[in-house]
């Protein structure tokens, strides 16, 4: 892997990466991009997964680590690290993108941080599923919600910003916190969790978008109303129509995606020769059933194929023989997937999402060169 800075998609001077290579998007609190285009295994290593933090990691320590589960249940409980490690643990891949994604190509330019095409990966996450944790605690039978608490604070920079500090905390409907794939999880592919993946302990919600899966996990509180935390509402939040009016809802399951990982935007590509487009495409309600891509532009569509099996909650790859044509020049590439409910990615972002789900298929300018 070189450490050399990497051009950037979209133009613009080369991007600083971290020592371990991602692309560096804020130092403080530690924003880093994935290199997408270095997707060459089905389960990102962990130094080279994407890292978005809204504060400063807090310093914690298994050693003292509680973990609180109170609120509308029959037995509150506190766990000590030690202790949820020897509770009966399972292991689960699942792709986790952040919801603002891709965000560098919505045109105009909005704000918020410039994400490229790398602020997703999957991961193979160990720990103990939460409907056990809840089963333990006695989940009384009119708590709607679960509330999970990050021991990160500090002031969020989206507007409008609340006037005190607050911890990050995220809720959870009642059945997806029931549901067997989520995870108080301790461990990213094999090994203890990273500093800025969480450690000691994070909440993994496979198929909702990243902003679901808390980091730094240590409270988690059953709640008898909605929850209209500022992540919920404010934040990570968009707005859906009912009976006519618009209304904010938090985002939730990410929606169905295919990217590109090569060529690389503005890639010079040889004139005449074959070149293997590859990438993958994700989906967190259903699995994903094809992936077609456009080399003009989207005029006309090929079938990929796929290298992943389907596997709920994992991004599958795909790749697809282009015979690069002898006329040089700027051909645009895209790519689109459709899944097993025969539902494909919208043509157009969807304004209601703000600078959120950016999922429409995504334009890739490439060189044809002599
Ligand atoms: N949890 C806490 N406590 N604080 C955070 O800032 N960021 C969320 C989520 N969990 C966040 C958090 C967002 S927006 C995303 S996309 C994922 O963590 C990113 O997880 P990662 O940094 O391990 O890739």
């Amino acid at each position: 892997m070189s450490n050399s800075p990497l051009p950037s998609p979209l133009g613009g001077p080369p991007k600083p990466t971290s020592p371990g290579g991602l692309i560096i998007r804020e130092r403080e609190p530690v924003n880093f991009e994935s290199p997408f285009e270095q997707l060459d295994s089905f389960l990102t290593p962990n130094d080279l997964f994407y890292i978005r933090s809204h504060f400063q990691a807090p310093a914690l320590d298994g050693n003292n680590y509680e973990l609180r589960i109170d609120g509308a249940v029959e037995t509150p409980l506190v766990l000590r690290y030690e202790e949820l490690r020897k509770l009966p643990s399972e292991t689960r891949v699942a792709t986790l993108e952040c919801a603002g994604n891709s965000r560098i190509f919505l045109v105009p330019q909005v704000e918020g941080a410039q994400w490229e095409l790398g602020a997703v990966g999957t991961a193979e996450w160990t720990g103990v599923p939460l409907p056990r944790l809840l089963e333990k605690v006695g989940l009384s039978e009119d708590a709607v919600e679960i509330v999970f608490e990050g021991a990160d604070r500090g002031k969020p920079k989206e507007k409008p910003t609340p006037p005190a500090e607050i911890s990050y905390a995220r809720s959870l409907r009642r059945e997806k916190a029931l549901a067997p794939e989520v995870l108080v999880a301790y461990q990213m592919n094999g090994r203890d969790l990273p500093p800025d993946h969480g450690y000691p302990v994070r909440l993994i919600v496979p198929g909702h978008y990243g902003m679901a899966s808390v980091k730094w996990l240590t409270h988690i509180q059953a709640v008898r109303e909605t929850f209209q935390g500022y992540w919920q509402t404010s934040d990570y939040a968009f707005w859906e129509e009912r009976d006519g009016q618009p209304v904010r809802r938090p985002l939730s399951e990410i929606l169905l995606k295919s990217q590109i990982a090569g060529p690389r935007m503005y890639e010079v590509v040889p004139a005449s020769l074959p070149y293997t487009v590859f990438g993958a495409a994700w989906c967190g309600g259903a699995d994903v059933a094809q992936v077609e891509v456009s080399t003009d532009g989207g005029e006309n569509w090929t079938a990929a194929e796929f290298v992943d099996a389907p596997r709920r909650f994992a991004w599958r790859r795909w790749r697809m023989t282009w015979q690069v044509p002898s006329q040089p020049g700027r051909y645009q590439l895209m790519a689109r997937a459709t899944d097993i409910q025969s539902q494909q990615q919208p043509e157009k972002h969807d304004p209601n999402y703000g600078t959120y789900v950016i999922h429409h298929p995504l334009a890739i300018d490439v060189f044809v060169g002599l």
